[in-house]
């Protein structure tokens, strides 16, 4: 019998730390295996069962993993944000698309053997949106899931498209074949917003400049926002986002009318952010130096998101709204950081 596992890529991330630490709280921290293109952080080793270092694009090296495990659930949270990806457009598509296609290819040949399908749980994103211009994002409040899936970036062009790739596996691989496939992929997707920890900073995403604003305050240093002061996007507490992960992953596959859902909590404008952070930390010096590019790329995301279909189907509801998040989650644990 082969060890039944919870299996998380991407794992050294921001997400993925959060969700290794509630996830070991949850359940046996035996079951969670991680992969990651870089060496687990020390404090979270000691949390999961086995760290596996590698490249989702190394099939052979996915093809050991699935001979040794059971892999129940799969959290594949592994990808190249927004605004590195548009510095290696055909890199970020290997990583974010043929991982992808990788991981779902090892979660049929498991649900196969099996018998049953495996869960894959997957993060997409607000970056899947394109509004077309400032006056149509000020009118589209909230976004429905079905609504301007127009992306510019390769990195939303690349989340739109695997969350096609996720219904496929579920739901028509093989269409054609003399016999249909008995257990394909149970695929869930949420589409996250800017997401903000205390604990860590992300690299490489445009919603960025809120977490870095709050850190470079916390830490004493000047931050020079690469956005405008009326710009507007949803955002969410790290806590939230692991939350909403686990609950999705969760919930009754009867009861989900859908494959894609969005998430939210609140949707500030980073003057807003930055009026919050500067009576957090007193001496907060935050400045405005758009960046053009980067501000067109946030400009074509939604000010606000629908997310009524995740509230109905799994009973998804934030623990934080934003004055809480600042005052009970993000202000302390960040002062404690920094401390
Ligand atoms: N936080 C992501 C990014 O900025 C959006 O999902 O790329």
């Amino acid at each position: 019998m082969r060890k039944k596992i919870t299996l998380i890529t991407g794992a050294n991330g921001e997400v993925g730390h959060g969700l290794i630490n509630a996830l070991s709280e949850q359940a046996d921290s035996d079951e969670i295996v991680v992969l990651d293109i870089r060496v687990l952080d020390k404090p979270m080793r000691s949390k999961v069962y086995e760290v596996k270092v590698g490249d989702i694009l190394d099939m052979q090296m996915l093809e050991t993993l699935t001979n040794e495990y059971e892999i129940d659930t799969i959290f594949h949270l592994a990808a190249l944000l927004s605004t590195h990806a548009e510095f290696n457009p055909e890199q970020a598509h290997r990583v974010n698309v043929q991982g992808t296609i990788n991981l779902l290819r090892i979660a049929l040949e498991q649900s196969r053997l099996r018998e049953k399908p495996v869960k894959f749980i997957y993060p997409s994103s607000i970056a899947v949106y394109g509004l077309p211009d400032l006056n149509t994002k000020a009118a589209a409040r909230p976004v429905k899931e079905g609504e301007y899936n127009t992306p510019i970036t390769m990195y939303g062009m690349n989340k739109l498209y695997c969350e096609h790739l996720g219904r496929y596996y579920s739901r028509h691989y093989h269409q054609l074949a003399t016999t249909r496939e008995a257990y394909m992929v149970d695929f869930r997707c949420v589409r996250f917003p800017g997401l903000i920890s205390a604990i860590t900073v992300p690299t490489g995403g445009t919603s960025d400049f809120a977490p870095e604003m709050l850190h470079a305050a916390a830490s004493g240093k000047p931050y020079a926002c690469f956005v405008r002061e009326d710009t507007r996007i949803p955002f969410m507490a790290m806590p939230d986002a692991v939350q909403a992960l686990l609950d999705l992953a969760d919930a009754p596959v009867e009861r989900l009318s859908q494959l894609v859902y969005n998430v939210t909590s609140f949707s500030p404008t980073a003057a807003e952010l930055r009026d919050l952070t500067a009576s957090a930390f007193s001496g907060a010096k935050i400045t405005f130096a758009p960046h053009l590019q980067r501000q067109g790329i946030v400009d074509t995301w939604p000010a606000e998101v629908d997310d009524t279909a995740a509230k109905a189907d799994w009973g998804w509801s934030p623990g934080y709204d934003l004055h809480h998040a600042f005052e009970d989650y993000l202000i302390p644990t960040i002062r404690q950081r920094y401390q």
